[in-house]
């Protein structure tokens, strides 16, 4: 059995987010295969960064704040796919949303959920979400998933049954693409994006840091100053050849001054 849990950033219960995460993991549930937990943000204390980048330059556990970051990140942790709910709110995720995004900012800098498999879904009334989804399939890839591409449900209330049956078909062909991608192989080979950003990261890190930042000591412990990727990843020549390139053009950009 494979475990999905939804994150819902909308503060009502029972409203469009809700109902669209829930039918996502009912369809996922009928696979037979998987089990699905809901977790509101709402119900969590999750506190608004202040901006100290301790997390980034000395380690997440230095974070001033003290609230249910952890329970959250434990949570992902445990499922082997996630799905990130919001509504569209002027025109971006919610605040609830951006509030736990936020806290997982370090997670961007040392991606951690490799193998996971990930996806969004927004909810809104009229317009504007498509670039709502974009975003969560970005930051999906971003804090390290395999990213099945996010949806945009729209309906007014009180929904009628045309917005209805079509929030319904949306929603059970994303679960079944991420149904597909659940039982593929969880470690694929990274796009020329994706190894590119890996590659050009890691090697500006090893130039122009030192072990007395978390960032650093995380890639050294990792073994990602010399691996091909985050994780053991099947490179063809091709891929192999640009990572080099990569890496010689970030050595290059971030040669230290005087050497
Ligand atoms: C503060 C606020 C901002 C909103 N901004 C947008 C928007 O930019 N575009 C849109 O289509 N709907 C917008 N809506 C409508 C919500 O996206 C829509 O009602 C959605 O269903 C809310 O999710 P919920 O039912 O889970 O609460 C907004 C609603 C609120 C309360």
């Amino acid at each position: 059995m494979k475990t999905v849990t939804a994150f819902v950033g909308s503060a009502r219960k029972r409203g469009l987010t809700y109902i669209a995460a829930r039918q996502f993991l009912d369809s996922l549930e009928s696979f037979g295969d998987v089990n699905g937990e809901i977790v509101f943000l709402s119900e969590y204390n999750v506190g608004v960064c202040r901006g100290c980048k301790a997390c980034f330059l000395r380690g997440e556990e230095r974070c001033p704040l003290k609230d249910d970051r952890d329970v959250l990140i434990e949570k992902i942790m445990a499922s082997d796919g996630v799905v990130f709910a919001s509504p569209n709110y002027s025109f971006q995720v919610s605040a609830i949303m951006k509030t736990f995004l936020d806290r997982l900012g370090f997670v961007f800098h040392r991606p951690r959920f490799h193998g996971k498999t990930f996806t969004g879904i927004v909810a809104q009334g009229i317009y504007g979400g498509g670039k709502v989804v974009k975003y969560f399939d970005f930051v999906g890839g971003g804090l390290g998933f395999n990213v099945v591409k996010g949806s945009c449900v729209t309906a007014l209330e009180p929904m009628v049954e045309k917005d209805r049956r079509k929030m319904y078909q949306t929603i059970v062909r994303q679960s079944k693409r991420f149904h597909a991608q659940l039982f593929r192989p969880t470690h694929p080979e990274p796009s020329t994006f994706q190894l590119m950003a890996f590659r050009m990261s890691r090697t500006s890190m090893k130039l122009t840091l030192g072990d007395d930042n978390r960032d650093y000591t995380y890639y050294r412990d990792h073994g990602w100053f010399d691996s091909g990727y985050y994780y053991p990843a099947k490179l063809g020549p091709f891929k192999r050849a640009v990572g080099a390139i990569f890496d010689c053009v970030a050595a290059r950009m971030f040669k230290p001054t005087g050497a």
